[in-house]
C-alpha cells in the first residue's frame, strides 16, 4: 500500500477501504507521510466526500492513533458533551455543574480557543489559581470525590486529529462534514465516554452555516457513534449571534456565575434546558422532558449547581471568592461603548467577525503560543430583534491596549445590521437528533 494510490483513489471519487484509511492515519501520525501528501488527501476528501463507512473507519483510526482513557472505574455511564465551536459559548461552564449536581459524573476534557472560537480551558484559567492541567489520576480522583472535573487533556488523545486539524486550518478545509465528524468523534471516543452529547452550532458564527449541513453533520455523528458502540445525541443550536452577552474569558466566567444564580439570558436558558434534558435522558434519570426540566430548574434555584461550580474551582486550586464576588475579577483598563449610528431593529449580527474582534483584543489566540488577555473581550448590549436608538450602545469593547480600541469599535459597528422593520428574536434551538 502507498499514499499515492490512496490519494489518487480519493481524487477519482472512489471509496477508501478500512486498511487504506488506517494506513494513512498510522503513517501520517508517525511522520512517514508528508504534510503535502496529507493535504492532498484531505483536500480530495473535502471535495469528493466520504460515505458513512469511510467516515466511521476514519474516526476509529484517529481515535486509536494515541492513548485512550478508561473511565469505567468511575461509572458505567459517563456522559460527555462537546460543542462544535462558537462565539461566547460558555455553556459548558453552566451546564456541567448542573449535571454534576444531579449526581451524573462529569469527567470532561476541554480545549483551548483557536481561531474565532473560544475554549473552555482558557475561560477556566481566567479564575485565579484554577489548574486545568491535572494528571489523569488527579482528574479521575476529583470525579470520584466531588463528581466533576474539567481539565485540558494531558494525554496524547487522538494525535492524528491534532495533526489533521492543524493541517485543515492551513488549507481551507475546516468546514467539511466527514472531517468535522471524525475530528470530534475520535476525541470523544478516545476520552472514554460512552454517551456523547454534541452541541452542533449552526449559523454565521459556526463551521456549519446552514441547517441542512448541520443536520447532515448530526446524522453522521449519531451513525458513527452507533457504529462505534457509543450513544450519541445532537442538539443544533443557533450561532447567528453570540451565545448570551459576554465574549472573552473572565467576562464569560462572570456571566456563567450569574447564570448559575438564575440570572441568564433567554438564549442561554433555552440551550441549557435543551442540552441538559438530553444529558439527563442519556444518564437514565428520567425519560420525561418536564421532569428533566424541573431537575435543572431545581438545581439552579436551590443553588446546588452554583455550589458545585465553586466546589470544582476550589478542588482544582482556584479561588472561588471570585465567583462569590465577581467584581474581584480584574476589569479591562478601557470599557468603551459602541454607539449605534442608526435607529431600528437589529436584523443581523456578523458573529464570526465579532469572534475575530475579540481575538484581536487579546481574548483569543491567532497562534498556539499566544498568551491570552483574560479581561479583554466584548459585551453585547443588543442582540437580534432588539430595538436600538441612534447613540445607544450596541456593545462594549473591553480592552487593555488603547491602540486596539478604534479598530475594534469600527468593526463592531459593522457587525450589526440595523433595519427599519421589526425583527423577531431567533430561536436558540434549531433541532435535536437522537
Ligand atoms: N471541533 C473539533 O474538534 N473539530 C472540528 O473539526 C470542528 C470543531
Amino acid at each position: 500500500m502507498n499514499i499515492l494510490s490512496i490519494i489518487s483513489k480519493k481524487r477519482d471519487k472512489k471509496a477508501l477501504t478500512k486498511e487504506e484509511i488506517e494506513y494513512f492515519i498510522n503513517e501520517y501520525t508517525k511522520g512517514n507521510i508528508t504534510d503535502y501528501q496529507a493535504a492532498a488527501l484531505v483536500m480530495a476528501i473535502y471535495i469528493n466526500g466520504m460515505n458513512y463507512e469511510e467516515t466511521t473507519n476514519l474516526t476509529i483510526a484517529m481515535a486509536n492513533s494515541g492513548e485512550k482513557l478508561d473511565l469505567s472505574d468511575i461509572s458505567k455511564c459517563i456522559v460527555d458533551k462537546h460543542s462544535s465551536g462558537g462565539v461566547g459559548d460558555k455553556i459548558t461552564l453552566i451546564l456541567m455543574p448542573i449535571i454534576a449536581s444531579l449526581n451524573i459524573p462529569v469527567a470532561k476534557m476541554s480545549g483551548r480557543g483557536l481561531g474565532f472560537t473560544g475554549g473552555t480551558a482558557d475561560k477556566l484559567e481566567s479564575i485565579p489559581g484554577y489548574k486545568v492541567d491535572l494528571s489523569i489520576d488527579e482528574f479521575k480522583q476529583n470525579v470520584k470525590d466531588i463528581g466533576i472535573s474539567l481539565i485540558t487533556s494531558s494525554l496524547n488523545l487522538a494525535p492524528a486529529d491534532k495533526k489533521i486539524y492543524a493541517l485543515r486550518d492551513t488549507i481551507a478545509c475546516t468546514d467539511n462534514i466527514p472531517l468535522i465528524a471524525s475530528s470530534i468523534m475520535s476525541k470523544k471516543i478516545a476520552a472514554g465516554a460512552n454517551k456523547i452529547l454534541i452541541d452542533i452550532t449552526c449559523g454565521n458564527g459556526a463551521f456549519m452555516k446552514d441547517i441542512k449541513q448541520a443536520k447532515e453533520l448530526a446524522n453522521t455523528m449519531v451513525k458513527i457513534g452507533n457504529l462505534a458502540g457509543r450513544e450519541v445525541r445532537c442538539v443544533i443550536t443557533n450561532m447567528d449571534e453570540p451565545v448570551g452577552n459576554a465574549i472573552g474569558n473572565s467576562l464569560e466566567v462572570i456571566e456563567a456565575a450569574r447564570a448559575l444564580k438564575g440570572e441568564m439570558t433567554e438564549d442561554v436558558k433555552e440551550i441549557i434546558l435543551a442540552l441538559g434534558v438530553q444529558m439527563i435522558f442519556m444518564a437514565g434519570l428520567t425519560n420525561d422532558r418536564l421532569k428533566a426540566e424541573m431537575m435543572i430548574a431545581d438545581s439552579i434555584n436551590s443553588r446546588k449547581a452554583y455550589e458545585k461550580f465553586k466546589e470544582l474551582i476550589r478542588k482544582q486550586g482556584g479561588d472561588d471568592s471570585y465567583i462569590e464576588n465577581t467584581d474581584r475579577f480584574t476589569k479591562a483598563k478601557y470599557v468603551i461603548p459602541v454607539l449605534s449610528e442608526n435607529s431600528g431593529h437589529v436584523k443581523e449580527i456578523k458573529t464570526e467577525l465579532i469572534g475575530n474582534i475579540s481575538v484581536y483584543l487579546g481574548a483569543g489566540r491567532t497562534k498556539k503560543e499566544d498568551s491570552i488577555d483574560f479581561s479583554a473581550g466584548i459585551m453585547m448590549n443588543k442582540k437580534i430583534g432588539s430595538y436600538v436608538e441612534v447613540g445607544q450602545p450596541l456593545a462594549y469593547v473591553y480592552a487593555n491596549d488603547e491602540k486596539k480600541i478604534d479598530g475594534a469599535v469600527k468593526n463592531l459597528k459593522e457587525s450589526f445590521v440595523i433595519d427599519s422593520k421589526k425583527v423577531s428574536k431567533p430561536k436558540a434551538i434549531l433541532g435535536t437528533i437522537a
